[in-house]
């Protein structure tokens, strides 16, 4: 089996590469526009340890460029599309709304197209959490109404409206992942996780608390996602269009998770609290017990596991 990842020099993209280099016999063609979001060094890195596995290919390509993608369809048997490539980050979508039409929306679409012409069953794409805007019906269930509070969040929320619609068109499956959170190593600089463990370490570095603290998220830790969307990628199960929250139903306080930071990397960084950001949403906490149900049992990770194994992480790479 050969799997296209987009987006495979990203966070998940990388994560779940490697996972099922190393779990399973599948050949794995990454491709990732290497944008300069956040450093492009850990991209790189990424896209390095991955090289490690003799079944991985990789080529700088946008998903936009139809041309491209076109070539690569034409080399390779691609049997399954994972799209994880995305303009990501809540708060940029205020500053750079253009990024995230093209990459998300537009992008989107461009592997849809190519997918149908190379006779693509599958495609299994990420959504978000922040599609349930400031919603207070907790546990967020996937079938409640969703409405968007920025155009991250809607671009996300026109994947899932495009998937539904070419799941009936074409003869295309698709399988929407709603992420909580994810965090874990070779975690994204631009979140708070990694953004405080950068602060803890490096004193010129100021931590900004936004609400003051009162956010609260349902962290889910990294390897618990890949094993989820192995499961997705192998299940026999006859599938249209379906759409799971990927979360640990295990909803944390950022100050609570700030504690046990500090005390796992026996640091205190000031705190520089602020307001409520704009496009922030103050809570998620979402059920997971449709995709439990889809893919049979799978635990999750406690915070405390993730977090040691995250701190470890951080100060192995960034050699501290
Ligand atoms: N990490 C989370 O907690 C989280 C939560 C909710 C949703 N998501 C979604 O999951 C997906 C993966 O997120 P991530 O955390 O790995 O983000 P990431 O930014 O680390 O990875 C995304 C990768 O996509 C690449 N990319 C962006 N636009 C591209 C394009 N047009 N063509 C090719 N590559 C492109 C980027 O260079 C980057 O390496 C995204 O869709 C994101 O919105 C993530």
């Amino acid at each position: 089996m050969q799997i296209l990842i987009t987006g495979a020099a990203g966070f998940i993209g990388f994560n779940l590469a490697k996972y099922l280099l190393r779990t399973s016999n599948a050949k794995i063609i990454g491709i990732d526009s290497l944008n300069n979001y956040y450093s492009k060094k850990l991209k790189k890195d990424r896209i390095k340890e991955l090289s490690k596995f003799k079944k991985f290919s990789f080529s700088q390509t946008n998903i936009i460029n139809k041309r491209k993608l076109e070539k690569i369809f034409k080399i390779k048997k691609i049997n399954l599309i994972i799209n994880l490539a995305a303009q990501a980050g809540v708060r940029y979508s205020l500053e750079k709304p253009s990024e995230f039409v093209d990459n998300n929306i537009q992008g989107f679409y461009s592997l849809i197209d190519i997918a149908n012409k190379y006779n693509i069953k599958k495609i299994i794409y990420a959504s978000s959490s922040s599609i349930y805007g400031d919603s207070k019906k907790f546990p967020l269930k996937e079938n409640q109404n969703v409405i968007p509070k920025n155009i991250y969040s809607l671009s996300k929320k026109i994947n899932e409206e495009m998937a539904e619609v070419f799941s009936r068109q074409y003869d295309i499956s698709f399988v929407g992942l709603r992420f909580f959170t994810v965090y874990g190593e070779w975690g994204r600089p631009d979140m708070f996780m990694m953004k405080y463990l950068a602060s803890s370490y490096d004193k010129k570095i100021n931590f900004y608390l936004n609400n003051y603290g009162k956010h609260t998220r349902d962290f889910t830790y990294i390897l618990d996602a890949c094993k989820i969307i192995s499961k997705l990628v192998f299940t026999k199960k006859k599938i249209n269009h379906e759409i799971f929250n990927i979360c640990s139903n295990n909803p944390k306080k950022l100050t609570d998770v700030i504690k046990k930071i500090n005390f796992l990397t026996q640091k205190k960084p000031k705190l520089f609290k602020r307001k409520l950001q704009q496009a922030d949403v103050v809570k998620t906490h979402g059920t997971n017990k449709k995709i439990k149900s889809f893919i049979g049992n799978q635990s999750f990770t406690s915070l405390d596991d993730g977090l040691k194994i995250t701190v470890e992480w951080f100060k192995h790479y960034y050699k501290i």
